[in-house]
C-alpha cells in the first residue's frame, strides 16, 4: 500500500496563498504516495477546481454531527461531500481543546461523517501533562472507547487513526518512531477489542505532529505507520516538494 500524506492547511492559508498553492501542487511528483489535502472550508470549491483531474483527494478539517439541524455556523457532512470531499478530518487536539470537543461530539461526528460515506481520519494523542504522568496509552484508550462506543459503526472502506501527540504538534518536536509504534500498536489492539468481535475492518494508522523533511522517513519505515499528517511542512510548496522527496530516499 502506498503511503497517505495529509496535509492539514489548519487556518494558515490566505485566499491568495492557497490559491497559489492549489495551482503549484499539480506539477508535484506524486507517484507511490496518496496525497488528501484539507484546505479551510472557504478554500474548498477554490481547491476542488484547481485539482480537477489530479489523483490528489480533497480533506475538510472538521464537520458537523448531524447532517441537517440548527446548527449555526457548523458544515455539514453532506455538504462536503457534495463539494467534492472524500475525507474529513474529526477530532484534531485543537478543536479538542480550543473549541471543546468532547468525546461524545467526536463519536457523532464520525458517525454522520460515515453514513455519508465521508472517510474520517480520526486523531487521538496525549498533551505534555498526560505524557509526563506516563499515560498515553490510557488517553488513547479513552478517545477510541469515546468515539467508537459499542462500536455500531460500519467501516464500508479503510479505516485511518492519526496518533499525534498534543505536545509534538507545531512544537518542532516530533515524538520519537518507537514511540509512534507503540502508539500504532496499542490503537490496533485498542480498536480490536472494541470493534474485533463485530467488525471486520482494515485499519491504517497514520503520524502526525512536527513530520517535515527530516524525519518522515523515519515514520514511514516505522512498523504500522501507514502515513503521515502534516501541518506545517504541507503549507507551502516548496516545503511539501521536499517531504515527498525525503519520503522516496
Ligand atoms: P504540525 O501539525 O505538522 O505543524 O505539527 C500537525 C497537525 O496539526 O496535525
Amino acid at each position: 500500500m502506498q503511503p497517505l500524506i495529509v496535509a492539514n492547511w489548519k487556518m494558515q492559508l490566505a485566499d491568495g496563498d492557497v490559491r497559489a498553492l492549489a495551482e503549484e501542487l499539480r506539477a508535484l511528483d506524486l507517484h507511490g504516495v496518496d496525497l488528501v489535502v484539507c484546505p479551510s472550508f472557504t478554500a474548498l470549491v477554490v481547491v476542488r477546481e484547481k485539482l480537477v483531474g489530479s489523483a490528489i483527494a480533497l480533506g475538510a478539517q472538521d464537520c458537523a454531527w448531524e447532517e441537517r439541524g440548527a446548527l449555526t455556523g457548523a458544515v455539514s457532512p453532506a455538504d462536503l461531500v457534495a463539494l467534492g470531499c472524500s475525507h474529513v478530518i474529526i477530532g484534531h487536539s485543537e478543536r479538542r481543546q480550543q473549541f471543546g470537543e468532547t468525546d461524545a461530539m467526536i463519536a457523532q461526528k464520525l458517525r454522520a461523517a460515515l453514513a455519508v460515506e465521508l472517510r474520517p481520519i480520526l486523531c487521538v494523542g496525549e498533551t505534555a501533562e498526560e505524557w509526563k504522568r506516563g499515560q498515553r496509552e490510557a488517553v488513547i484508550t479513552r478517545q477510541l472507547q469515546g468515539a467508537f462506543g459499542a462500536c455500531d459503526v460500519t467501516f464500508t472502506k479503510p479505516l485511518i487513526i492519526a496518533y499525534e501527540p498534543v505536545w509534538a504538534i507545531g512544537s518542532g518536536h516530533a515524538a520519537n518512531p518507537t514511540d509512534a509504534v507503540n502508539a500504532a500498536q496499542h490503537i490496533a489492539k485498542t480498536l480490536l477489542d472494541i470493534c474485533g468481535r463485530t467488525q471486520r475492518y482494515d485499519l491504517r494508522v497514520l503520524y502526525g505532529g512536527s513530520v517535515d523533511a527530516t524525519n518522515v522517513r523515519a515514520f514511514l519505515d516505522a512498523d504500522g505507520i501507514a502515513g503521515v499528517l502534516v501541518g506545517s511542512a504541507s503549507q507551502s510548496v516548496g516545503r511539501l516538494r521536499d517531504l515527498l522527496a525525503a519520503m522516496r530516499e
